[in-house]
C-alpha cells in the first residue's frame, strides 16, 4: 500500500518520457486508488505549456482502455493533485521559488524525478541542495541513459552523491518492472526444477532480443547522440542479462539481489579491439516498409545528422567468466525499425546426450524456455513428445504459462510498478550504483572502438530483421537467432 502523502517533483514534465510513460503509469495508479489521498504532482516545464493537461489527457486516454465514464470523474479528480511550475534547471533563482511550492506542504515525502538529459543530474542535485528542498527523506529518480560512458556516468553519480545518499537514488530502468521479468526470477528461485539444470552442463546459450518497429519518432537530436548501445544496451538489455544469469541472492532484499546482479557484470568478458570486431555488430536502418507502411532511412529522418554513423541496432556475443557460465555464449541484440515488436529472452538448453529416437527436425528438439515480455507477456517451455500414432516419432512441443493477469482488462505498465515502489520506498528494482559503473566499464571499450573505427554501422533495410553481420555472429557458432514471432 503506498500511504504516505508524497510530492512528486517532475524535471521535464512536457517530454516525451513523461507524457509517453510516466504520467499515465501515475494515472493508472490513481485510477486503481493505489495512491494516498495526499499527493501533488509538481510538473516543472522549462516554457510555459497552456496546452500541458489537454497533451496529458490525450496521451493517456489513448494508452488505456479505461471505462468511460469512470475516467471522466477520475481525470478531474487526478488533475487536482498537479501544480504546474515554469522552472529553468540552470537558473539558480528558480530553486528558491520551487522551495516555496515544496514548503507549502511541509512533512511529506518529496520525490525528485529527473526526467531530462543526464548532463542536468549534477547542477539539478546542487541546485536542489543549495536552496535547502532536498532533506534526508527525500528521494530522487535518475533516468537512463546515466551519462555517455565511463567517464560521464562516474562524474553525474559523483556529483549527485554529494547531496543524496545511495538510499535515496532510484536508477530506473523500466525492464526491470515488466512483470514477466519478475516472474522469471520467482521461476528460477521457487521451482526446484528450474535452478538445478541453470548452468553450462544443460544450458548450450542464451539469446535475448528485444526488437522495436518505431523508428526515432519525434527523439531523433536525443537519439541521435545516443544511439542503440546507450540507448538500450548499457542498461536494459544488460540488466535483462543480469536477471538471468545472476546466483540466488541469500534472501529478496534490495541489496542481496544487486549484490548477485553485479557479479554478474563484473564476470564479463572484458572486450579487445579484436573481440570488439569479431563479437558486436552495429547497424543503421535504410529505408524500407515497416508495418505495412513506407518508411524512410535513419539518415533522412528530421533532426538527424545526415552523415552521422549512429548506431540503431547494435547485436552482441557475450560471455561471462564464472563457473555457472563458463563456455556459454549469450546473444543479445537489440534494434529500431526491425520486423516486429518483441522482447524475448530465450533459454536453449542442450540437447540429450545420446538420443534413441529418429529425430526428423533435429534442430528444434532441444528444449527451450522462452520468456516473453513483448508485445504480451507469458512464459512457454518446449519439450518433446511423441506423436500419436502407430510407430515412435518425436515432435515438439508446448507447455505455456499464460499469466492469468492477461485475462484482466488492464495488465500494470513497467512505470506503474516502478513509480509504486519508488512510493513505497522499496530499491529492489532500481540499479544500484556499482552495477551502473560496472556496465559502463564494460562498454566503453566498444564505444572506444567505435569512435576509433573507420568502418561506420552496416545499414539494414527498415522493416528486415538487421543487418547481415549479426546473421552471421551466431553463424559463426553454427546457431541461428531465434525467430520470435
Ligand atoms: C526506452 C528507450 O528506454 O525504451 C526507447 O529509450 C525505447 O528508445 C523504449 O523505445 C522501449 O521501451 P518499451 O517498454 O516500449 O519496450
Amino acid at each position: 500500500p503506498l500511504n504516505e502523502p508524497f510530492d512528486l517533483v517532475l524535471f521535464g514534465s512536457t517530454g516525451d518520457l513523461a507524457t509517453r510513460k510516466l504520467l499515465p503509469a501515475l494515472f493508472s495508479l490513481h485510477f486503481d486508488e493505489r495512491l494516498p489521498s495526499d499527493w501533488r504532482l509538481i510538473a516543472l516545464f522549462r516554457r510555459q505549456h497552456d496546452d500541458f493537461l489537454d497533451a496529458l489527457q490525450k496521451s493517456i486516454m489513448s494508452k488505456h482502455s479505461f471505462d468511460d465514464k469512470t475516467v471522466k470523474t477520475k481525470w478531474n479528480a487526478f488533475i487536482k493533485h498537479i501544480v504546474t511550475f515554469s522552472f529553468d534547471a540552470t537558473e539558480p533563482g528558480n530553486y528558491g521559488e520551487l522551495k516555496q511550492v515544496v514548503d507549502q506542504k511541509p512533512n511529506v515525502n518529496t520525490i525528485f524525478y529527473l526526467a531530462t538529459p543526464s548532463a542536468l543530474y549534477g547542477k539539478i542535485a546542487s541546485g536542489l541542495a543549495k536552496a535547502h528542498i532536498n532533506t534526508p527523506n527525500s528521494r530522487i529518480v535518475l533516468e537512463k541513459p546515466i551519462g555517455s560512458n565511463l567517464e560521464s556516468a562516474v562524474k553525474i553519480n559523483q556529483l549527485v552523491c554529494r547531496h543524496f545518499k545511495e538510499h535515496q537514488i532510484f536508477r530506473i530502468d523500466h525492464y526491470l518492472g515488466k512483470e514477466t521479468v519478475q516472474n522469471l526470477l520467482v521461476l528460477r528461485f521457487a521451482n526446484t526444477i528450474f535452478e538445478s539444470q541453470w548452468n553450462q552442463k544443460y544450458i548450450d546459450n542464451i539469446q535475448i532480443t528485444i526488437s522495436e518497429t518505431l523508428g526515432v519518432e519525434e527523439r531523433a537530436e536525443f537519439y541521435d547522440h545516443v544511439g542503440a548501445l546507450r540507448d538500450m544496451g548499457q542498461n536494459h538489455l544488460l540488466q535483462l542479462l543480469c536477471i538471468v544469469a545472476m546466483e540466488p541472492p541469500a534472501r529478496f532484499t534490495p541489496d542481496a539481489v544487486r549484490d548477485e546482479k553485479v557479479k554478474v557484470l563484473r564476470a564479463l568478458r572484458t572486450l579487445t579491439d579484436q573481440d570488439v570486431h569479431k563479437k558486436v555488430v552495429r547497424g543503421q536502418y535504410a529505408s524500407g516498409i515497416s508495418n505495412g507502411n513506407a518508411v524512410e532511412g535513419y539518415l533522412d529522418e528530421e533532426g538527424v545528422d545526415p552523415s552521422s554513423e549512429t548506431e540503431t541496432y547494435v547485436a552482441m556475443k557475450v560471455e561471462i567468466d564464472n563457473w555457472r557460465w563458463a563456455g556459454v555464449p549469450f546473444y543479445l541484440r537489440t534494434g529500431k525499425r526491425l520486423v516486429h515488436r518483441a522482447c524475448e529472452i530465450v533459454v536453449h538448453f542442450k540437447e540429450v546426450p545420446h538420443s534413441i529416437f529418429d529425430l526428423q527436425h533435429k534442430n528444434t528438439m532441444a528444449n527451450k524456455l522462452v520468456f516473453r515480455l513483448q508485445p504480451d507477456e507469458g512464459i512457454r517451455l518446449m519439450l518433446c513428445e511423441k506423436k500419436r500414432g502407430p510407430g515412435v516419432s518425436v515432435r515438439s512441443t508446448e507447455l505455456s504459462l499464460s499469466p492469468d493477469y492477461l485475462n484482466r482488462k488492464r495488465v500494470p505498465d513497467a512505470y506503474e510498478r516502478l513509480l509504486g515502489d519508488v512510493i513505497s520506498n522499496n530499491q529492489t528494482l532500481f540499479v544500484r550504483q556499482d552495477e551502473l559503473i560496472a556496465a559502463w566499464d564494460w562498454l566503453d571499450p566498444i564505444l572506444k572502438h567505435w569512435d576509433e573505427s573507420e568502418q561506420g554501422p552496416e545499414s539494414y533495410i527498415a522493416g528486415s530483421w538487421g543487418p547481415a553481420a549479426a546473421t552471421l555472429l551466431l553463424a559463426k557458432d553454427g546457431r541461428l537467432w531465434d525467430e520470435t514471432c
